[in-house]
């Protein structure tokens, strides 16, 4: 498979070019890799109109893909407000001037509110389900109940979520089908997953717009991501994973996808990213055997911390998340009293030189790779291993430790819209004070940027609970 884009940058320069262009850096500079950092000169194409060397890049991620696969140098979060966008005008021709209605689970990334502000999205929110506000995965039960109630026409998962929690969501794709609703799919942890045997991809289990943060699964440099289409032509009978003849889709709708990711998106895209992106394609053709190699030392691995005690939950091969909340641990008559704090697991596995992905006090997240090193997996283990002795109780780290991710089992009343509360003036006042205000902004910090409580609902017992819980001292309210 070829590399476009960097095969371009890399002849221009090669000309050892005297650059009276953009950047300003000329392409010298403390990183060292200015050189390869330009902007659209003749012949570099343009992100949004692409016809030349990233319309071919972008190609072959289609093939990869097994659809049409657009680039973003900008993550997944832009790619979630394009990705509402399309939405919303693929389905104005059905509805008219009906508000566009979008049933969401209740984990959902920041970015979706930003989107559902700007767009001015009518959110109705899937019922609340037990444990980690990171977590909300619907039954195909709750799914149908509240299609039947709400009449929507998009249904957003945000699948994997935060703590590797992966669904199947080939049944929920297909309630949402029969409902007439688009199935739009946050996959920003989960790109690899189109490369396991048989496929995992949202893509490939029935979603109609799906995004990937490429720089979060894939050897690819941050801010790397992929909006994925469902095609409107059919895919060639016979035609799997890796095939050469994805679905397709009219120059009309290729537009329409670029007309949306431009909406939101700079008009200076990082070449050095669309680089990673283009070099990431040959790569992607032999990840499928790279994570038959790995996968099985992924799993060994887990096996062998939960023979030591450790409480793993989850079911993404990629993730390794430990649960060490109380109402977690299968077996507490083998573990401290009082399990220690996520918080405290991560600062004590720093030292000794290892850093997790995430932490609060009932889990902590380590994402592995395939580029992973025998070395580091090993230096993961033994950090963990020994991290069980020396732990201190989670009751001395964290105060109150006996309520876990505190959820009030009713749902936030909501006093306006997401866009009225998110684009209004907002005062800050401290989250201790903050009962029965109402939130103006998400206020939560990234990872894992998933809100305990919406723009435009009232604060009530439980998220003043949760904001004490998760670290978060103030908050934004509507004056
Ligand atoms: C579930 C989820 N969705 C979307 C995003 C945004 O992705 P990006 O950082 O690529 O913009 C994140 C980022 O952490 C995320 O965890």
């Amino acid at each position: 498979m070829n590399t476009p884009i960097h095969d371009f940058v890399t002849r221009y320069k090669d000309l050892r070019p005297a650059r009276f262009h953009m950047p300003g850096h000329k392409g010298r500079g403390p990183l060292g890799c200015e050189d390869l950092d330009l902007t659209e000169i003749p012949g570099a194409d343009s992100l949004y109109e692409a016809d030349g060397i990233i319309a071919e890049s972008e190609a072959n991620a289609s093939r990869l893909f097994g659809c049409p696969t657009f680039y973003s140098t900008e993550g997944s979060s832009h790619c979630i407000r394009a990705m509402l966008y399309a939405a919303r005008e693929a389905c104005r021709g059905i509805r008219e001037n009906a508000a566009f209605r979008v049933l969401a689970a209740r984990n959902v990334h920041k970015a979706f509110l930003t989107a559902a502000a700007l767009l001015d999205i009518d959110v109705c929110w899937l019922p609340l389900s037990e444990g980690s506000y990171l977590s909300a995965q619907p039954t195909p039960e709750t799914l149908a109940a509240a299609l039947e109630e709400t009449g929507a026409k998009a249904v957003y998962l945000t699948c994997p979520d935060y703590l590797g929690f992966l669904p199947d969501l080939k049944p929920l794709a297909e309630l949402c089908r029969a409902h007439g609703a688009l199935l739009l799919v946050d996959n920003a942890h989960g790109a690899y997953l189109r490369f396991l045997t048989p496929s995992r991809h949202p893509m490939d289990l029935g979603a109609d717009l799906c995004c990937d943060s490429a720089h979060k699964t894939l050897p690819v440099l941050t801010g790397g991501a992929y909006l994925h289409v469902k095609g409107s032509r059919p895919k060639e009978p016979g035609t799997g994973n890796g095939s050469l003849a994805p679905p397709d889709m009219t120059e009309h709708e290729r537009r329409a996808v670029r007309d949306a990711l431009a909406l939101f998106g700079s008009t200076s895209p990082s070449y050095l990213i669309l680089q990673s992106l283009d070099l990431a394609n040959p790569r992607m053709e032999r990840l499928p055997e790279k994570l038959a190699a790995f996968l099985p030392r992924a799993e060994a691995l887990k096996a062998r911390l939960r023979a030591a005690g450790w409480c793993l939950v989850g079911d993404e091969p990629l993730k390794l998340t430990l649960a060490l909340g109380p109402r977690s641990d299968p077996s507490p008559g083998k573990g401290p009293a009082c399990p220690p704090s996520g918080l405290a697991l991560a600062a004590l596995l720093e030292q000794s030189g290892v850093f997790c992905e995430f932490a609060d006090p009932d889990h902590i997240v380590f994402m592995l790779s395939p580029e992973h090193t025998v070395e580091e997996l090993a230096r993961l283990e033994t950090a963990l291993l020994n991290a069980r002795r020396k732990l201190p109780d989670r009751a001395a780290e964290v105060p109150g430790c006996d309520v876990f991710a505190p959820r009030s089992g009713t749902m936030p009343r909501r006093v306006c819209s997401i866009r009225q509360a998110m684009l209004a003036p907002a005062i800050p006042v401290p989250a201790a004070e903050s009962l029965g205000r109402v939130l103006a902004r998400p206020g939560v910090s990234c990872p894992p940027a998933v809100p305990i409580l919406m723009p435009g609902e009232r604060i009530d017992r439980a998220a003043v609970e949760a904001f004490r819980y998760y670290g978060i001292r103030s908050v934004s309210v509507l004056p």
